[in-house]
């Protein structure tokens, strides 16, 4: 049932996979849906592309297992490996004395986190990830391990949800931690925001950051990583999300997924596209007020983003948007994936 649902996907994307198109650059909800319907910081993350880790109305599988699918494609494996060595031995390397609690903002499926709890030993462990099936499968791996853990099913860009966790840490040595390059997919200023609400709230202990990055690749790879089928499967399926959000009828055959490598100042940004294969015409309903839109044939809607910094933009901006990191950097460049370490000085 499972393998099928993936074959009749990737037959899709295949489909879909036609290259990449000229056009003008638009996220769906600021393209069609009125806005004065979406003028909340809220209404926002409701709209994050990465809600898409969890689509709950895909009746066969959700975000989460087509993610796991998209780390396992050998165009990606090279980074996310990197990293999964990185972690089997940060222990020694950060020569970890007794750290109290490890507080881990989207931890996906849990493997790196198993690595991560083997080769600390924190005495507790707390989470916030926004989709279901990950907050179980990583629910799993840590009772296995039997580290005293609780896991909230929730939104880390929202500051409530930061100090809910915050409250549940406890001893003065702790460490927060992203892997996976989950912060690339947010704005340099959303990150810089994320940092200081995680910090704020616990900046009288000491602060360990951990922020597992991917970095700047030539394009053949990122193209290999960001381009492949299952990738494009993983953004069409989040197409159902948005329906079941917005009542609306978005089909994946009317679209299909492009990859554009746009270099920047700090690095480069993988930004990930759906275009319209024709006119398409919708209408929708947000929180009872109907609505009708037409994307336009060609339309690029953006889906996704990856931002993948120069290691010394890294430090630059996670070191000050942390306050008096001394970052001992550990990188292991040859699979594109750096570890960025800070510490504070606790007040
Ligand atoms: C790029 S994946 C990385 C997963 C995992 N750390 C790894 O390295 O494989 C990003 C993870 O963060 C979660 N996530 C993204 N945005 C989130 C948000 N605003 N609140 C809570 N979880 C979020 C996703 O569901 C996903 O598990």
């Amino acid at each position: 049932m499972l393998e099928l649902d993936i074959r009749e996907q990737e037959k899709l994307a295949a489909e879909a996979l036609t290259g990449l198109r000229e056009g003008r650059i638009q996220r769906l909800f600021s393209y069609g849906v009125p806005a004065d319907l979406l003028q909340t910081a809220d209404d926002l993350a409701y709209f994050s592309e990465n809600y898409g880790f969890d689509v709950a109305s895909c009746p066969a599988m959700g975000g989460n297992e087509l993610f796991r699918l998209v780390l396992k494609d050998p165009g990606y494996t090279a980074f996310n490996n990197a990293e999964i060595e990185i972690l089997g031995r940060i222990g020694n390397r950060l020569g970890a004395s007794k750290v109290d609690t490890i507080l881990e903002l989207g931890p996906g499926s849990g493997e790196k986190t198993g690595l991560l709890l083997k080769s600390v030993s924190p005495a507790k462990y707390v989470a916030i990830e926004s989709a279901a099936g990950f907050c179980e499968q990583t629910q799993k791996i840590v009772d296995a391990i039997g580290t005293p853990h609780t896991i909230l099913q929730a939104d880390f860009l929202d500051t409530k949800n930061l100090r809910r966790a915050a409250e549940l840490v406890s001893g003065n040595n702790i460490w927060i931690v992203l892997l996976g390059s989950t912060f690339g997919n947010f704005s340099p200023a959303d990150r810089t925001q994320l940092l200081q609400d995680c910090a704020e709230p616990l900046n009288k202990s000491k602060i360990t950051l951990l922020i597992g990055q991917d970095c700047t690749q030539d394009e053949a790879k990122l193209q290999a990583g960001y381009g492949n089928a299952i990738t494009a499967v993983f953004f069409l399926n989040s197409l159902r999300w948005i329906n079941s959000i917005l009542a609306t009828d978005l089909r994946a055959r009317d679209f299909e997924y492009a990859v554009d490598i746009v270099r920047e100042a700090e690095g480069s940004n993988v930004q990930m596209f759906l275009v319209a294969k024709r006119d398409i015409t919708i209408r929708g309903n947000l929180r009872g007020q109907a609505f009708s839109l037409t994307i336009e044939r060609d339309a690029r809607l953006l889906v996704g983003e990856s931002r993948r910094p120069l290691p010394e933009s890294i430090e630059a901006r996670y070191g000050s948007a942390f306050k008096r990191g001394v970052p001992p950097r550990i990188s292991l460049p040859q699979g594109g994936s750096t570890m960025f370490v800070a510490q504070n000085t606790p007040r």
